[in-house]
């Protein structure tokens, strides 16, 4: 197969949900169907991550062992399918954004009785900075929740995103019945199996078909066959409108008996985008360009501990992957020859031979790579739109063995080039503050300092409430505030220069006081 089919059969995307909603249940449900594993249970041990901050920390340590989770590749179809994984907790809801960076769609999962809830929404804002297209799945059919309609309602109204139905569920709750698949026509049953099995489906090819009202009731089957004509009148697919993110195809089903989870692959797979362009700082990158490029969204750390080993995930986004190739680090200018990237099977890692647009390959790294790094052939090229967000909590690291300072400051500039948290050095003076959205990821950071760089460390909360990088065309007035406010200014790890301040107040009187300025709450990297 030529470059080109490679890349066309590519869909590389990410589950966006709320907590509970059911998404490590439908992965496993989409990877038992792509083959990519044999056994219901293999994703779940993994959903203990977001109840308690000791299951979250003991899931960090046993990464080393376990398998990687992160990138979960298959075939299905003629298809080459690549879920990206999300963390499950909302401390790490940055991590969730640059994930999102490195897809080309994105399905969403709603449980139907709450429809979209709050994390969704957030998840769903930075879908539309980017004009995503969602495709969208209504779970847990088999308990009493929203009427379909008042579902699609319920998207329309909070995310301002026109549904399209694909299939329609026939009842609800103990008497869910299946699924009329509005694509194909079909009327699909299911026999609800073992937990975890592949069911038996049973297909009417019309709904005139009478032995569905033998099978379900007369008063069902009449409901369907009028809601049906209903849904006739709404607007059809349309794929400009769901490829700029304006429409979204919605199917119903419940992932953990797997009702209706086959024709969302099934569709999924032919409705969603192949590799989709991105934008550098010069200009826009198509897949089909020849020479390679790609860019760090994630980088994992523990995969060896012994040695620090790291894992740098990187998003193809043109050219064609060959092992031993050469390429060019942009930012350090370095060229790397890359004999050992790696690819993710969902249960399995292998040394990547090719990859294409859309796939995501792990370079090894012992530092040196940074979120947001871009690779080519030579060209230089920055992809941009990775976003850093401004951190909402601060804390000093106090170090409880003092012969360890600098084991301390390297071990923290490595965890924050992970993206870890975020690292600011003072302009004067060596008082380093760390800040992070959540309060979870400071306990990661200190399991983290003691067991991989063997420095014991506390973080102690401080008082300062607000942090914004700072940028202006006026060198001039930059400068001036740089030395009238030299005590509460930073350097972020991409040196950067960061304000933060000790309460919204001041942080507002002071851009106030230098209207050349400009405060971000975010970056890209
Ligand atoms: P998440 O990753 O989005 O957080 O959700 P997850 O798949 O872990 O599902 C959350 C809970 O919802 C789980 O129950 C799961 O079994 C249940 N669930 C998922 N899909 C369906 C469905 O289609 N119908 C129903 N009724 N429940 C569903 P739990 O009690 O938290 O865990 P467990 O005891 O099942 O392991």
């Amino acid at each position: 197969m030529g470059r080109i089919d490679e890349l066309k059969r590519r869909r590389t995307f990410a589950i966006i949900s709320h907590p509970d909603a059911g998404k490590t249940t439908i992965t496993e449900k989409l990877l038992l169907f792509g083959g990519a594993i044999q056994m219901a249970g293999a994703v779940r041990a993994r959903r203990a991550s977001r109840h308690a901050t000791s299951d979250f920390l003991a899931m960090e340590q046993q990464r080393g062992i376990s398998v990687s989770t992160s990138v979960m590749s298959f075939d299905y179809e003629g298809f080459a399918v690549n879920l990206l994984d999300t963390p499950g907790h909302e401390d790490f809801s940055e991590d969730t954004y640059r994930v999102l960076t490195a897809v080309d769609s994105a399905l969403m999962v709603l449980d139907n009785a709450k429809g979209v809830e709050a994390r969704t929404r957030a998840l769903m804002d930075v879908c539309r900075l980017r004009d995503t297209p969602v495709v969208t799945f209504s779970n847990k059919l088999d308990r009493e929740g929203l009427d379909p309609f008042e579902l699609m309602e319920n998207v329309e109204e909070t995310l301002g995103l026109a549904c399209v139905p694909m299939t329609w569920p026939i009842g609800m709750g103990q008497r869910f019945e299946g699924v009329y698949d509005l694509v194909n026509k079909q009327v699909v049953f299911y026999e609800p199996t073992q937990r975890g099995r592949k069911n038996e489906r049973v297909v009417l090819e019309s709904l005139d078909d009478s032995r569905l009202d033998d099978w379900v009731g007369r008063a069902k089957a009449d409901k369907l066959r009028e809601d049906v004509e209903l849904l006739g009148a709404l607007d059809p697919f349309d794929p400009e409108a769901f490829a700029t993110g304006q429409q979204t195809p919605v199917f119903f089903g419940s992932a953990i008996n797997n009702f209706g989870v086959r024709e969302l692959l099934d569709q999924f797979v032919r409705k969603a985008p192949p590799p989709q362009a991105r934008p550098t700082e010069t200009r826009l990158v198509e897949p089909k360009e020849e020479p390679l490029t790609g860019f760090c969204f994630k980088i994992q750390a523990n995969l060896d501990k012994q040695h620090h080993d790291r894992m740098a995930f990187v998003r193809i986004v043109s050219g064609h992957y060959q092992r031993g190739m050469k390429l060019k680090h942009v930012r350090t200018g370095k060229m790397m020859a890359i004999n050992n990237a790696t690819t993710f099977l969902a249960q399995d890692r292998v040394v990547t031979e090719e990859a294409f647009p859309g796939d995501i390959i792990g370079l090894h790294n012992h530092g040196g790579i940074r979120i947001g790094d871009t690779f080519t052939e030579g060209e230089d090229l920055k992809f941009t739109g990775i976003p850093a967000f401004a951190p909402e909590l601060f804390r000093r690291a106090i170090l409880l063995d003092p012969l360890k300072s600098k084991a301390l400051v390297k071990g923290l500039e490595q965890l924050s080039e992970e993206g870890a948290a975020q690292l600011f050095r003072p302009l004067e003076g060596t008082a380093y503050i760390l800040g992070a959205l959540g309060a979870l990821q400071f306990d990661v950071i200190a399991s983290r300092l003691s067991e991989e760089y063997r420095v014991r460390a506390r973080f102690e909360p401080m008082e300062v409430s607000a942090a914004r990088w700072v940028t202006s065309d006026d060198p001039k007035a930059l400068e001036k505030f740089t030395h009238e406010n030299k005590r509460r200014l930073f350097r972020d790890l991409a040196d950067n220069l960061t304000f933060i301040a000790n309460s919204h107040f001041v942080m507002d009187y002071t851009a106030q006081q230098y209207p050349e300025l400009q405060f971000h709450t975010h970056m890209e990297i």
